[in-house]
């Protein structure tokens, strides 16, 4: 009997051209389905892969007569209910390197495009505005950029930050100050983080511990004049918070990848100029696309022809 591998969510070709060498396995491509059909369809599958869009609920776990193994394509596992795949033995596998590149380099450019204030003046000027005098941007040399989460992303943005010549300073549980010093960058708890930086960005997953990690407290730790970036996830900031900071010019600009509902249809920070965002893009490139399908699927065969996950 071949194995039956449902998707779920969009999934680049080079990782179907994975499973398409593969014998004895057979893939269906079921994007935007309803509740329903998804709790019909899953009832046979073996596998289920996914991105971001796709919840794994307790209730879509539960209805699975078969599944082992459930496959993201990307990093966050956030939409997969993982206590309830481990109660009935199934694997959570992500495709943890395959988007670093495109997530760092995404919020490089997100933090550009808001220090010098790039979509608005583009906007403006798009609408025939010429106005040279609203759009005045900062500089990036001499500040200091508070990262928090240096794993595989923070780590990235650590480099390219040095190479804007600004100073870094990050806190990461497992960051320790010899660490720091041996990557160039200085060591700081969270405190130290939030009372130096000029701009931070975040790069933890979203976990309790993280959930509304930047509050109404930790806005009130920092610097007047602070811009913050997210291209994490959307709980790390408590948007209410964020927006009253705004409002109140203590944060001078903020740029979103991620926010805590998606997609979503009304957001009031995205009413404000200050703030500048895209729909979740910091993996989509072409070659993120590409690297974490490919990991993913060859993973999902891993485990189903021989019982083991790699990782890659
Ligand atoms: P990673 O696991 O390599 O790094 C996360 C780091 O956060 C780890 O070093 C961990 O020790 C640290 N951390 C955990 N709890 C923390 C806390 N309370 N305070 C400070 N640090 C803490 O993950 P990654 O691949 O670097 O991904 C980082 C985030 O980016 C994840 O949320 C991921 O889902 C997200 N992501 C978003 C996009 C996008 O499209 N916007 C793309 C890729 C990844
Ligand atoms: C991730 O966690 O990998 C990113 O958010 C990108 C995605 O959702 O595909």
């Amino acid at each position: 009997m071949a194995f039956h591998v449902l998707i779920t969510d969009p999934l680049s070709k080079e990782g179907i051209q994975v499973l398409e060498q593969q014998e004895n396995l057979q893939y269906e491509f079921a994007t935007d389905l309803s509740s329903d059909e998804l709790l019909t369809k899953i009832e046979t599958a073996d596998a289920l892969l996914v991105r971001s869009q796709t919840q794994v609920t307790r209730q879509l776990i539960e209805s699975a007569g078969n599944l082992k193994i459930i496959g993201r394509a990307g990093v966050g596992v956030d939409n997969i209910d993982i206590n309830a795949a481990t109660e009935r033995g199934i694997i959570v596998v992500n495709a943890p390197n395959g988007n670093t590149n495109s997530a760092a380099e995404h919020t490089m450019a997100m933090l550009m495009a808001l220090s010098r204030k790039i979509p608005q003046a583009h906007y403006s000027l798009k609408n025939q505005q010429w106005d040279r005098k609203k759009y005045v941007g900062v500089e990036l040399k001499n500040k200091t950029l508070g990262i928090i989460g240096l794993g595989r992303i923070g780590a990235e943005v650590a480099y390219r930050a040095k190479g804007q010549r600004m100073n870094v300073m990050a806190y990461d549980p497992f960051l320790t100050p010899e660490k720091a010093d041996h990557l160039g960058i200085d060591y700081g708890t969270v405190k130290e983080v939030l009372n130096k930086a000029d701009f931070i960005t975040i790069h933890t997953p979203l976990l309790k511990e993280t959930k509304h990690l930047l509050n109404e407290e930790a806005f009130r730790q920092m610097k007047p004049g602070v811009q913050i970036i997210n291209c994490a996830r959307g709980g790390i900031i408590d948007e209410e918070a964020l927006y009253q900071a705004i409002l109140e010019g203590k944060v001078a600009g903020a740029a979103l990848d991620v926010l805590e509902e998606e997609p979503f249809h009304h957001h009031k920070l995205l009413n404000l100029p200050e703030v500048v965002a895209t729909p979740h893009l910091g993996a989509s490139t072409v070659e993120a696309q590409e690297n974490v399908a490919v990991d993913v699927c060859q993973d999902v065969i891993w485990f189903l022809t021989g019982g083991v996950v790699q990782n890659p």
